[in-house]
């Protein structure tokens, strides 16, 4: 008799979560800390918003809120639309996502190729190409709902869905305290909705109340630290909208931390050239605060952070290659 086990997945909903945790040992070498990434660019999707997205459905199906046929309408930075393009084509639900003009053609691109469509809001005046604002976010807000009302669409509403904190805590959180056996003393992610930050947050913390949990935000704009915000306007794709999001759970987080364009470009790029990890502007500002976090604490601390999604996404802003700006 064959006694191996056959592993082939029902269907590719079934390959979330159980990302890589990879340690950085070269960019974290000499510090007393250890710093450890988990790789969410590894999902179907490309992004760490499977997990929110693939939960929002599930939670809505179970309340008897989305039905088969039914349009899912979400506003999006990019990847939350992504990752529900994905899932609604795993699933079979119509999307719209609304976004952005200042986002990155891949993800408009992505949307489509899952069957998606995809409706692109103007962005607000003296707006960057390449940078949503809150002012931007504001204008795709008003069209969302202009949508969710022509289409009779569920929406997710990811900014105010406590799903996706439960997505990250059920997943995310558990696994990183699982890779590590429990030795995981911090953890560090940059804030878009929040849910990364307070769903791992909750995990962690519940297992063991001495993890630290640092939420990462662009140095400009550090609502959460409670700080004047001198612009809205960055380079860090996927999140630092100068707001606190309905889903943040501040009970979870010990400290702020502020990162700049350029060290979040150039950790970007080191960790590509040095560990060989291709990924987004926000996992360069979430590797920053990681190695920071590892030259301050103590021999034997483990920092654990994530790789939000891929550098493949970027390419068009050439922001991998320029060595101009190191
Ligand atoms: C690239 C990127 N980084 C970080 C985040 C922030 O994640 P969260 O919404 O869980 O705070 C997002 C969210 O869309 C993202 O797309």
């Amino acid at each position: 008799m064959n006694s191996r086990r056959a592993r082939i997945l029902p269907h590719v909903g079934a390959a979330v979560g159980d990302t890589p945790l990879v340690a950085l040992d070269r960019l974290a070498s000499g510090l007393p800390g250890r710093v450890a990434i988990k790789l969410e660019y590894f999902s179907p999707g490309g992004s760490i918003k499977d997990r929110p997205a693939l939960a929002c459905l599930e939670e809505a199906e179970a309340a008897g809120i989305l039905k088969r046929g039914q349009w899912v309408v979400e506003k999006t930075s990019g990847n939350m639309g992504a990752g529900l393009a994905w899932a609604c084509a795993v699933k079979g639900y119509r999307f719209v996502a609304v976004m952005s003009a200042g986002n990155t053609p891949e993800r408009r691109r992505m949307i489509e190729a899952f069957g998606g469509t995809v409706v692109l809001v103007p962005q607000a005046r003296g707006g960057t190409d390449g940078q949503v604002s809150r002012e931007d976010l504001e204008l795709v807000e008003a069209e969302t709902a202009r949508q969710v009302q022509k289409r009779r669409a569920f929406l997710p509403d990811q900014f105010n869905n406590p799903a996706c904190v439960r997505a990250h805590e059920r997943g995310t959180g558990r696994e990183i305290w699982e890779q590590t056996a429990g030795a995981v003393s911090h953890f560090c992610s940059f804030a878009g909705t929040a849910g990364t930050i307070s769903g791992v947050g909750r995990a962690l913390k519940r297992r063991n109340p001495r993890i630290r949990i640092v939420v990462v935000e662009p140095k400009q704009a550090q609502t959460l630290a409670g700080k004047r915000v001198v612009s809205t306007s960055h380079v860090v794709q996927g999140g630092g909208y100068a707001m606190t999001p309905a889903i943040y759970d501040p009970s979870v987080v010990d400290a702020t931390w502020p990162v700049s364009d350029r060290v979040a470009l150039r950790t970007m790029r080191d960790l590509a050239r040095e560990e060989g990890i291709m990924a987004g502007i926000s996992t360069g500002a979430n590797v920053a605060c990681a190695l920071a976090l590892a030259a301050k604490a103590p021999r034997g601390s483990v920092i654990v952070t994530v790789a939000c999604d891929t550098g493949l996404k970027y390419l068009s802003l050439d922001t991998q290659h320029r060595r101009d700006r190191r």
